[in-house]
C-alpha cells in the first residue's frame, strides 16, 4: 500500500530544505540585528490555551487530541499564546522590556491552497512591556528589514496598518452595540477573501441596520487619516486613536521605512486578542494571502493569569513568502553540498582520494567525493552536479608528492598545488 503524505503538509527535499535554511538564517539575522533573542516552546499545548482567547476562527482550525491520561491537547496553531504562557510563568524575574523571537512549526486545519497549509513555519517577534507605539514601530521596522534582506522592495510589498481602537470607535459611532464589535471585526477580516455580497450578508446576519452597513462602507473608502470626517474626529476615542496612529507613522518615518507602509482602515486582523495597532504585509499585486500579520495585544497576558502587560508583535509564514520570492525571481540557488570535490585520475585510487578528503575536512573545509569512483570525466560530472566550487584531482604523482591539481569550476582555471597548502 502506498501511503500519501497528510494533506497540507510538505516534504522538504534538499532544495526545499536549502531554501528553508536560507530563509530561517535571514529571519534569525534580522531578529538579532534588532536585539531580539530566540525562544521556543512545545508544539503540544493544553487545548484551553487557545479556546479562551484566540477567537472562534482559530479554534475551529485546531488540531486537537485527548492523550492517554484524558488531557485535551492541541498542536499549536500560532506561537503568541505559548509566548504569553511562558512569559507569565517567569514574569517577576524577566527584565523588561522582553524582546523575543521564535521560529515555530504550526498546525491549522485550513482548506489547503496556495500559501495556506495545514503545517507551516512561522517567524514571530514580540516586544513585551512597552505601551508606546515605539514597540509597534520596532516590530514593523524589523519586518521590513527582513523583507529587504530577501531582496524584496517597496514596490513588491507593503505594510498596511491601522488601529483596532480607531475602527472600534468609528463602528460604535455608527450606533453599533459594543457587544457586536468583535463580530463586525471578524466579518471585516474576510474583506477581499469573500465576494462583497457575502460580506454584506454576514453584516446583515450580525444584526447591522442598512444605515449602519452604508456607514461602514463609507468608512472603508477612506484612504488616509485626513479622510476622517470632522464629527467623527470630535469623538475622544477616535481622536485618541488618530493620535496614536500619527505617533506610529512618525516613528516609522524615523526608522526610514515609510515608503513601505500605508494606512489602511480595513485592516482589523482575524485573531480576537488584538487591542491597538494592527498591521499586515501584503504583496502589492494582491496575488497572495498576507505574508505578515501583527499587532498589539495588551490584555492577553493578564487574561492568561499574568500581571497586566503591554505587548505587541508579528507572525510571518514561510510558505507564502516562498511563493512570493519564487514569483519575483528572488529564490536563491541552493548552496553546493560541499565546496570541494576530490577526484582521482591515473594511478591514484580511492585511498588517495580519502587522504585528500581527510586533509581538507580536518582543515574545516567541506569536501565530497564519489564513492563509486570511475573515470575522471564521470567524477567531474558528479562534481558539477553537486555544485562544487573547486575540484581537487589526485593524479599519478599524488602518492609520492601529495601534489594535486586544483580546478576552479567557475573559471575553468587549474594549476598544481601541494595538498598541504590547501586550507592552510
Ligand atoms: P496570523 O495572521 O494568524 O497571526 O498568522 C501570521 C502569518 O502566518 C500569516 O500572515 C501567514 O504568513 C502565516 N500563516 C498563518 N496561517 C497559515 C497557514 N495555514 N499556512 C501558511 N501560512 C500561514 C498570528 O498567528 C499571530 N499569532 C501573529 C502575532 C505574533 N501577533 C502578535 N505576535
Amino acid at each position: 500500500m502506498k501511503i500519501q503524505p497528510v494533506r497540507g503538509t510538505r516534504d522538504f527535499y534538499p532544495d526545499d530544505m536549502a531554501f528553508r535554511n536560507w530563509l530561517f538564517e535571514r529571519w534569525r539575522r534580522a531578529s538579532r540585528r534588532a536585539g531580539f533573542v530566540e525562544v521556543d516552546g512545545p508544539v503540544l499545548e493544553p487545548l484551553d490555551l487557545y479556546t479562551e482567547k484566540s477567537g472562534e476562527e482559530i479554534v475551529d482550525q485546531l488540531y486537537w487530541l485527548e492523550d492517554k491520561g484524558g488531557r485535551r491537547l492541541a498542536l499549536r496553531p500560532e506561537f503568541t499564546p505559548t509566548l504569553a504562557r511562558m512569559f507569565t510563568a517567569r514574569q517577576a524575574a524577566l527584565p523588561e522590556p522582553v524582546r523575543w523571537f521564535n521560529i515555530s512549526r504550526c498546525f491549522r486545519y485550513e482548506r489547503a491552497q496556495k500559501g495556506r497549509l495545514r503545517e507551516f513555519f512561522q517567524w514571530n517577534a514580540d516586544v513585551l512591556g512597552v505601551a508606546d507605539e515605539i514597540a509597534d514601530a520596532e516590530c514593523i521596522a524589523l519586518a521590513v528589514d527582513s523583507l529587504a534582506e530577501t531582496g524584496l522592495r517597496p514596490d513588491d510589498v507593503e505594510v498596511r496598518l491601522s488601529d483596532r481602537r480607531l475602527l472600534g470607535a468609528l463602528v460604535r459611532h455608527l450606533g453599533i452595540a459594543d457587544a457586536l464589535v468583535p463580530q463586525v471585526f471578524a466579518v471585516l477580516d474576510k474583506r477581499g477573501k469573500v465576494p462583497p455580497e457575502a460580506l454584506e450578508e454576514m453584516l446583515t446576519q450580525a444584526g447591522l441596520a442598512p444605515a449602519q452597513r452604508d456607514g461602514l462602507a463609507r468608512i472603508l473608502t477612506w484612504q488616509g487619516l485626513a479622510d476622517i470626517e470632522g464629527h467623527e474626529r470630535a469623538t475622544p476615542e477616535v481622536a485618541c486613536a488618530i493620535e496614536g496612529l500619527e505617533r506610529l507613522l512618525g516613528y516609522l518615518e524615523a526608522y526610514g521605512v515609510s515608503e513601505w507602509c500605508r494606512f489602511d482602515i480595513g485592516i482589523v486582523r482575524g485573531l480576537a486578542y488584538y487591542t491597538g495597532p494592527v498591521w499586515e504585509v501584503h504583496d502589492r499585486k494582491g496575488e497572495f494571502r498576507a505574508v505578515f500579520g501583527g499587532g498589539r495585544y495588551d490584555r492577553l497576558l493578564e487574561d492568561l493569569g499574568g500581571k497586566p502587560m503591554a505587548a505587541c508583535g508579528f507572525g510571518c509564514g514561510d510558505a507564502v513568502l516562498g511563493l512570493l520570492l519564487q514569483e519575483r525571481g528572488l529564490k536563491p540557488a541552493p548552496d553546493p553540498a560541499a565546496e570541494y570535490f576530490v577526484a582521482s585520475a591515473g594511478k591514484a585510487n580511492l585511498l588517495d582520494v580519502l587522504a585528500a578528503v581527510r586533509h581538507l575536512r580536518q582543515r574545516g573545509l567541506a569536501a565530497a567525493f564519489d564513492p563509486k569512483g570511475g573515470s575522471l570525466k564521470r567524477q567531474m560530472k558528479k562534481a558539477a552536479d553537486a555544485g562544487a566550487r573547486f575540484v581537487v584531482i589526485a593524479g599519478d604523482a599524488f602518492a609520492e608528492t601529495r601534489q594535486v591539481t586544483l580546478r576552479d569550476m567557475g573559471t575553468g582555471d587549474q594549476h598544481d598545488v601541494a595538498l598541504d597548502d590547501l586550507g592552510a
